[in-house]
């Protein structure tokens, strides 16, 4: 899976996942614009993936269509073409709807679901043309649902309909449209949420027993089955979900 002379965008990319998603498009030879709304977290993800290969640190929030429309162009400024969108930048809002705020609602939708769908828009018309392919970081949340995260699933839920539609409507441009579905990954967002639990230890041991494999994911893991997705290897997968979750969606109960 190789990636020279291509170019992805990859959202959310200061830490966690999408730094995973970047650092991988960098080995494998691609070019890079890690995008993400927290500047000093960027700078410093660039300089450690400016060693991997080229790379650019835009500072934008994926949410405000003036900061998407400029990334996307900086992108194709600086390296000519945009091959790969990557929509990974995403928050999770606690609270049932009964708890939640309205303005958290709307945060949360926001980021998670508007924040791809301005994302892809603008990338699509760089895309034309030449082809490209787009991968959407949903959620097990999708489809499988928990306690209190009502609008968090909303979003991840959204995202699943929206990649089928794209890959619909832009078949006919050569632009593939994927999601993946991620379960537990260990980042600094999985972190935040064990804090929120009434003892972290605890939390911890009944995630790991709920993974037929053994473990939770790591970035790495879901960066490979990105870079397949967006990969040639990938040419007939479009409106697909990949669910990369050590199995734990599979089981009875
Ligand atoms: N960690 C998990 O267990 C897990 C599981 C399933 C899905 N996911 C999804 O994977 C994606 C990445 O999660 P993570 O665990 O790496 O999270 P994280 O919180 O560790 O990292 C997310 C990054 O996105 C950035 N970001 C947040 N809002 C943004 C905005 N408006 N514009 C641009 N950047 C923004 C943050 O600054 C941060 O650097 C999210 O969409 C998340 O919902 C995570």
């Amino acid at each position: 899976m190789r990636f020279d002379n291509r170019v992805a965008i990859v959202t959310g990319a200061g830490r966690g996942i999408g730094f995973g998603i970047a650092e991988r498009f960098l080995e494998a030879g691609a070019s890079v614009a890690a995008v993400d709304v927290q500047a000093g977290r960027i700078q410093d993800a660039a300089e450690q993936l400016g060693s991997k290969g080229p790379s650019l640190a835009i500072a934008a929030d994926v949410s405000v269509e003036e900061q998407v429309e400029a990334a996307v162009e900086e992108t194709v400024k600086r390296f000519g073409r945009l091959d790969v969108l990557v929509n990974n930048a995403g928050i999770e809002v606690l609270g049932s709807a009964s708890e939640i705020s309205v303005e958290g609602w709307d945060r949360q939708l926001d980021v998670n679901l508007r924040g791809a769908f301005l994302c892809s828009k603008y990338a699509v018309e760089k895309m034309r043309g030449r082809g490209g392919a787009i991968v959407n970081i949903a959620s097990v949340h999708a489809f499988a649902s928990y306690p209190g995260v009502v609008a968090y699933d909303a979003s991840k839920a959204g995202m699943l309909g929206m990649t089928r539609a794209m890959a619909l409507d832009h078949a006919k441009d050569a632009i593939r449209v994927n999601a993946i579905c991620p379960g537990y990954i260990d980042t600094p967002m999985l972190d935040a949420w064990l804090k929120t639990m009434p003892d972290p230890h605890e939390a911890m041991r009944g995630i790991l027993k709920c993974h037929p494999l053994g473990r939770i994911g790591t970035p790495r893991d879901i960066a490979e089955a990105v870079l397949f997705l967006a990969s040639e290897a990938a040419s007939f997968i479009t409106g697909a979900t990949l669910v990369v979750d050590g199995g734990m969606t599979i089981q009875g109960h």
